[in-house]
């Protein structure tokens, strides 16, 4: 598509990748009763050599505990308490650190919701194979949604048309949420510095991949909307994407012109 990501294709064919480690799906949950069991069904089914740990926020409605009773019966189940609503990249972040202090090698995010079907997993793992982050995508060719109101969809993709050019990113589908990272690709990112607690978490992972030169592959997927529970989307969560991509893109323009550009990995 450009330069830079014809560049990072072609050093990526010639670069070996290790074999990839054992699987960790994280799922993070604040009120989802009623579909926890159900998607911890379908990826132990999809992927039954994988775990799966819970990140869950205290929901009010119990999913903590109904997450408990699905470990009890399950070694590859595990539930991650943490002590309340913190946002997405809280619980992801904590997520991936209880991950990596467990050995695995492979690291997913995924929604409770079903809209991430675990069915699709296996194709996100051949990816991975040659590739330090594979991006499950919507707005790729063969990617799609399912029972999206237009009102979401055109947010959806003008939030990743606003990221893309801002942020000089090659990537269709940004504020995706359904993903698939190798332990060292995380470990290279400086997660310690990370603030983005929202959906915008999602871009912030992913620029930082591009930015440290990682070669990231996108995977056409069908994203299929939730039929129970609801969307935590809000406003806070647009108004912190909107205003960190903003701040981001805009801070590097300025790096840009006055450091002549010395902070970009092989840009000219
Ligand atoms: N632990 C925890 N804490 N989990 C949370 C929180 C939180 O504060 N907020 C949301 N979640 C969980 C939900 O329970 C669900 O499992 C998942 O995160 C996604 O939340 P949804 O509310 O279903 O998100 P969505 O369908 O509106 O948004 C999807 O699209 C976004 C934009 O593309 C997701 O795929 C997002 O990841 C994506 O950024
Ligand atoms: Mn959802």
């Amino acid at each position: 598509m450009n330069d830079g990501e014809g560049t990072r294709a072609a050093e990526a064919q010639g670069r070996r990748f290790g074999p990839l480690g054992t699987t960790l799906v994280i799922i993070p949950t604040y009120n989802e009763a009623e579909n926890i069991k159900t998607i911890v069904g379908r990826v132990r089914k999809a992927v039954p050599e994988a775990h799966v740990l819970v990140a869950d926020d205290n929901s009010p409605d119990g999913t903590g505990k109904l997450a408990d009773e699905l470990a009890v019966g399950d070694e590859q189940v595990h539930v991650l308490h943490r002590k309340g609503k913190e946002g997405l990249g809280a619980a992801y972040l904590a997520g991936f650190r209880w991950g990596m202090e467990h050995d695995f090698g492979v690291l997913i995010e995924m929604d409770a919701d079903g809209s991430h079907q675990p069915e699709e997993l296996p194709r996100l793992l051949t990816a991975l194979k040659g590739a330090d982050l594979v991006l499950g995508s919507r707005w790729v060719p063969g990617g799609r949604v399912v029972n999206w109101p237009r009102s979401r969809e055109f947010i959806s993709r003008g939030g990743s048309l606003y990221s893309r050019v801002l942020l000089d990113v090659p990537i269709r589908d940004v504020t995706g949420g359904y993903r698939a990272f190798r332990r060292e690709t995380l470990e290279g990112l400086g997660l310690g510095e990370v603030a983005s607690q929202g959906y915008c978490f999602q871009v912030d992972l992913a620029r930082r991949a591009v930015k440290a030169g990682y070669h990231v592959v996108e995977v056409p997927i069908t994203f299929v909307e939730r039929e129970l529970g609801d969307s935590k989307m809000s406003r806070d969560i647009l108004v912190e994407a909107l205003w960190r991509v903003t701040t981001w893109g805009v801070g590097e323009r300025v790096g840009k012109i006055l450091g002549g550009g010395k902070d970009g990995p092989a840009r000219s």
